[in-house]
C-alpha cells in the first residue's frame, strides 16, 4: 500500500468535500487551515494507559497492529538501553536467563500451557505459521485441510510448500448464516479422510471476525482420525480472548505480540507440544543450536524453533511485561469482555446507519462491513484516516472455490477505544457509503495507486 501523504489528502478530501461528498460533517467545522469540512487531528487527550493511542490517529486496526501499553514501552526501552550498555555474554546470558525466560513463564502461564519448555519465542504469527509449515515433515499424497478465511501465511505459504513437496491442499469453507460449534466441528470432521495429516485453522478469522470452536472441532477431528496435526493460528486471538491451549488440545499455536497482547513489536510465541515436535524440523539453525547438534541432536521440546542466531532479546522480554498489564487490567476475561462491549457498540450504531456488517454473530473483535463496491471500502479507509481513525480495508472471505473475494472496510477496536471514537468511525463510514463512485475511484487512485 502507498504510504499516505496527509496533508496531501487533506488537500484532495477538502475538494471532495466542495464538490458534494463530505456532506456529513463530523464536528460541523470547516477546518481553519485546510478548509476541510472533516476534523484534520485527533484532538482527544493522550490515554495515560497506552503509548501511541490518543497521539496520533486513534488505532482502530487491532487486528494488525497495535500501540503497547505504556508500561511495555517503558521496559521495552530500558532493556535495550541494558542490552546497548553492555553487550558481554555473561550479561546477555543474565539477561535471558531472568528476563527472557520470566517472560516465557508468564506467557505460558496466559496461554494455559503447564511447561514453559513448550513455547518458543518467534518474530511473528507469519513465522510460527511457517515454522510448522516448512517444517512439516510430510510425504506425497499427505493431505492437508485448510479454512478458507486463514490468513494468508496460514494458507498460501502451504501453497508454497506444495510447490517443493506434492501433498494435497483442501480449502474447507463454511456456508453462510449463523452455525452452531458442532456443526463448525462436524464440517471439519467430515474432510477428513485416511490421508489427512494436519488441520490449519485461524482461532479467530481476521478477514471475517469469526471465532472459531477449536476445542470441538479438535476433539471431532481426532474422533475420525487421531495423529492429524492441528496447527491454531492465534493471531487474532493471543491477548483478545481467553486462551487455554491445554484444553483446547491442538498440536501447535502461533501468535504475535503486537496485536491484541499491547505487546512489544517483532515478538511472537510459538508453541509446539512436545507430541508434536519430533515431528517438526527447524528451519534455522542459530548459534545456540551449535552447542548441541549434532552430537546430541535436536532439543526436544519447542526450544529447537528458537535457534535463530542473534535476535532482540530484549523485544522477547517485554512480552512478560506485556502479560503483566494484561493482569493489571483484569486479566484476558476482563480484556475480552472490554473488548465485546465496544465491538456491541459499534454494531449497533453501525445499524443504525444501515452498513451491512458481514462478521457473523458470535465473532470477537473484528468488524467487517460491505460498503457496497470495493472502492467505497478503499475509500472509507482514506475518509476514515482523515478523521483520525486508522482502519482498514480488507479481501474478505469468499462463498467458495473460483469465487472472487469481496473488498470489505474493516474496524477492530481495542479497549483503548471509546465511544466517542466509535461515534467518528460511524460518521466517516457514512461519509464514504455516500460517497459517488467516480469521487471514491479518482480518491483511491490518487492515494493507494
Ligand atoms: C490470522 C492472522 N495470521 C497471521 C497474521 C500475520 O501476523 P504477523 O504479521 O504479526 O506475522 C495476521 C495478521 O494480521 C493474522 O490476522
Amino acid at each position: 500500500m502507498t504510504v499516505l501523504h496527509r496533508r496531501a489528502m487533506l488537500a484532495l478530501l477538502g475538494a471532495g468535500a466542495a464538490a458534494g461528498c463530505a456532506t456529513v460533517a463530523l464536528d460541523g467545522q470547516a477546518d481553519a487551515q485546510t478548509g476541510s469540512p472533516l476534523p484534520t487531528g485527533n484532538t482527544e487527550a493522550p490515554n495515560p494507559r497506552l503509548v501511541g493511542a490518543g497521539q496520533g490517529l486513534i488505532p482502530m486496526n487491532a487486528a494488525n497492529l497495535t500501540p503497547m501499553f505504556t508500561s511495555v514501552e517503558r521496559a521495552f526501552d530500558e532493556y535495550e538501553r541494558q542490552l546497548r550498555r553492555d553487550v558481554s555474554f555473561l550479561a546477555r546470558n543474565e539477561f535471558v536467563a531472568t528476563k527472557v525466560e520470566g517472560a516465557r513463564q508468564k506467557a505460558a502461564k496466559m496461554l494455559g500451557v503447564a511447561d514453559p519448555k513448550d513455547i518458543a519465542f518467534v518474530r511473528n504469527t507469519s513465522e510460527g505459521n511457517s515454522t510448522v509449515i516448512n517444517g512439516m515433515t510430510l510425504e506425497a499424497g499427505d493431505e492437508i485441510l485448510i479454512w478458507s478465511e486463514n490468513h494468508a501465511t496460514n494458507n498460501i505459504s502451504w501453497r508454497y510448500r506444495s510447490e517443493t513437496t506434492p501433498i494435497s491442499l483442501r480449502d474447507i469453507y463454511l456456508p453462510e448464516g449463523e452455525l452452531s460449534a458442532s456443526d463448525i466441528a462436524d464440517i471439519f470432521a467430515r474432510a477428513v479422510t485416511e490421508n489427512t495429516r494436519v488441520l490449519t485453522i485461524s482461532h479467530i478469522s481476521n478477514i471475517s471476525g469469526r471465532r472459531m470452536p477449536i476445542k470441538e472441532i479438535v476433539a471431532a477431528v481426532r474422533a475420525k482420525k487421531q495423529d492429524v496435526h492441528v496447527h491454531i493460528d492465534g493471531a487474532q486471538s493471543w491477548g483478545s480472548v481467553k486462551v487455554n491451549l491445554t484444553d483446547m488440545d491442538c498440536d501447535s499455536y502461533a501468535a504475535s505480540a503486537h496485536k491484541y497482547l499491547l505487546g512489544p513489536r517483532g515478538a511472537g510465541v510459538l508453541y509446539v507440544r512436545k507430541t508434536a515436535v519430533p515431528k517438526i524440523r527447524p528451519v534455522t539453525l542459530g548459534y545456540n543450536l551449535y552447542f548441541t547438534y549434532p552430537e546430541n541432536g535436536l532439543s526436544q521440546t519447542a526450544e529447537r524453533f528458537e535457534c535463530h542466531g542473534q535476535r532482540d532479546v530484549g523485544t522477547f522480554a517485554a512480552i512478560g511485561d506485556a502479560v503483566d498489564a494484561h493482569d493489571a487490567f483484569g486479566g484476558p476475561g476482563a480484556v475480552e469482555s472490554a473488548i465485546d462491549d465496544i465491538v456491541a457498540y459499534a454494531k449497533t450504531e453501525l445499524r443504525t446507519k444501515n452498513i451491512d456488517i458481514r462478521s457473523p454473530e458470535g465473532g470477537h473483535g473484528v468488524i467487517v462491513m460491505d460498503l457496497g463496491d470495493p472502492l467505497l471500502a478503499m475509500a472509507g479507509f482514506l475518509v476514515l484516516h482523515q478523521a483520525s481513525v486508522a482502519g482498514a480495508f480488507i479481501d474478505g472471505a469468499t462463498s467458495g472455490p473460483g469465487q472472487p473475494r469481496p473488498v470489505y472496510l474493516r474496524l477492530s477496536p481495542h479497549i483503548y477505544n471509546s465511544r466517542e471514537h466509535i461515534d467518528r468511525a460511524v460518521s466517516a463510514i457514512e461519509v464514504a457509503k455516500a460517497m459517488p463512485l467516480d469521487q471514491a475511484r479518482a480518491l483511491v487512485k490518487r492515494y493507494l495507486g
